[in-house]
């Protein structure tokens, strides 16, 4: 993710050549000179238009932004200019439990409450996660006496990948009894047209109806609100979830062996109460050049260096770690960057200690045609 390019130049030597030749050669390379400098400028600026161009483009793609919090028929303009996209109201229309109606357990009854921890607590909200929920199968947990929650983020287009991804769970899941009270989910934000076809909604209505395994929430999916998408889980998953003893995380792109991870997670939890399973990134810098993929500005977050963090891909916790996890995103400064964000910045500040363990060292898939977990 981090990787620092190394750069390398080949020399070769040159002989020295007779008279004439040399006449001629000096001759030959002013001119060459000449035409260079006059592409040069040529190009030059085009680079600076270039670079103008895509730094814009970056801005406008990465800065977060929330669907109108009414009912929206229109959703906003997506990044690169393209038509608007009208969604009939009835697939958008919020679900019967809106976010405010349930509320959590006490937070002393799931965790203990040190001195430090009330004090964090007692921080005023500054990131409040109040997206009515779209779709939200609300008693699943509840149904199924859930002791684990998967949760798998989903982009509303990836409709191929949440297919693989439930044949492989539900194969996983239906194989043995030791997985009766686990319960999968996928969370999705609201389709911004611009990478989702006409119908993402209605195919995410028939894939409610039949699986009812879909959590979708009203702010706009795309990359700059990946944060939005992790405090949605951490929200979904203390509030109508909290009897579970474990979250565990699995984006829909990646290779693990999920079994293992589940048993990792089942261990590690019974010798200690509050931490993180992932593969840790240990000292890695905020990338400052405007135009990279991770960009993050000064102003967003101006320390030289990230706190320790996990690669979101795969990530297991005790549901009170996810609950705290939720409460500091209320009240910690946010940056855009999820990872770095929830287990870097929110678990140091919680003092929730952070383990990379080799049930949880993933690969990513690309092409989307191999089998992503076992
Ligand atoms: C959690 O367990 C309690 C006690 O059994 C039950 O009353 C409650 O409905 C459960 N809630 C969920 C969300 O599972
Ligand atoms: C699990 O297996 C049973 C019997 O083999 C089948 O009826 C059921 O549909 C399966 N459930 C899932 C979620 O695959
Ligand atoms: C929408 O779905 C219908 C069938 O459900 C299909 O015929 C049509 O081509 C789809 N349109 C787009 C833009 O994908
Ligand atoms: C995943 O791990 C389990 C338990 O160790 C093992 O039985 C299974 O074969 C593994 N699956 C793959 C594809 O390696
Ligand atoms: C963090 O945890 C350690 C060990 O549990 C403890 O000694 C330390 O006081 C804690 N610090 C804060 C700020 O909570």
């Amino acid at each position: 993710m981090f990787d620092s390019g190394v750069c390398g130049t080949l020399f070769r030597q040159r002989h020295f050549p007779p008279g004439h030749v040399v006449v001629l050669f000096v001759g030959l390379s002013i001119l060459y000179l000449l035409v260079i400098l006059q592409m040069f400028q040529t190009t030059s600026k085009h680079s600076i238009e270039i670079n103008r161009l895509v730094r814009e483009q970056i801005q406008r793609e990465y800065r977060p932004e929330k669907v109108t919090n009414t009912t929206p028929e229109t959703l906003p303009e997506e990044a690169h200019g393209g038509p608007t996209q009208t969604v009939s109201k009835s697939t958008l229309a919020p679900t019967k439990v809106p976010y405010y109606d349930v509320t959590p357990p006490n937070l002393a009854k799931i965790t203990t409450l040190t001195q430090d921890l009330e004090l964090l607590l007692s921080e005023p909200v500054i990131n409040p996660h109040n997206f009515n929920y779209v779709h939200n199968p609300d008693d699943v947990c509840k149904k199924q006496k859930a002791k684990l929650l998967i949760v798998t983020p989903s982009a509303p287009a990836n409709v191929k990948k949440r297919t693989q991804v439930r044949k492989i769970i539900h194969k996983l899941l239906n194989g043995t009894s030791l997985y009766k009270d686990v319960v999968h989910l996928f969370f999705l934000g609201s389709p911004n047209g611009r990478c989702t076809s006409q119908n993402a909604s209605q195919i995410i209505e028939k894939e409610v109806k039949k699986y009812n395994d879909i959590v979708q929430e009203d702010f706009l999916e795309f990359y700059g609100n990946i944060r939005y998408k992790a405090v949605s889980m951490l929200k979904w998953a203390s509030t109508f979830c909290y009897n579970a003893s474990y979250v565990l995380r699995i984006d829909d792109d990646v290779t693990a062996n999920l079994s293992q991870a589940i048993a990792s997670l089942r261990t590690f939890g019974c010798y200690h109460e509050d931490f993180i399973l992932g593969k840790a990134l240990e000292g890695c810098k905020p990338m400052r050049k405007r135009h990279v993929k991770y960009f993050i500005s000064k102003e967003e977050y101006p320390h030289s260096l990230y706190p320790t963090f996990a690669l979101g891909g795969l990530l297991g916790y005790p549901l009170s770690t996810v609950r705290l996890l939720y409460e500091a995103s209320l009240r910690v400064k946010p940056i855009w960057l999820d990872d770095v964000y929830i287990t870097g910045i929110c678990r140091t500040k919680l003092n929730i200690s952070l383990f990379t363990q080799k049930e949880f060292v993933f690969d990513h898939i690309n092409d989307g045609s191999l089998v992503p977990l076992s």
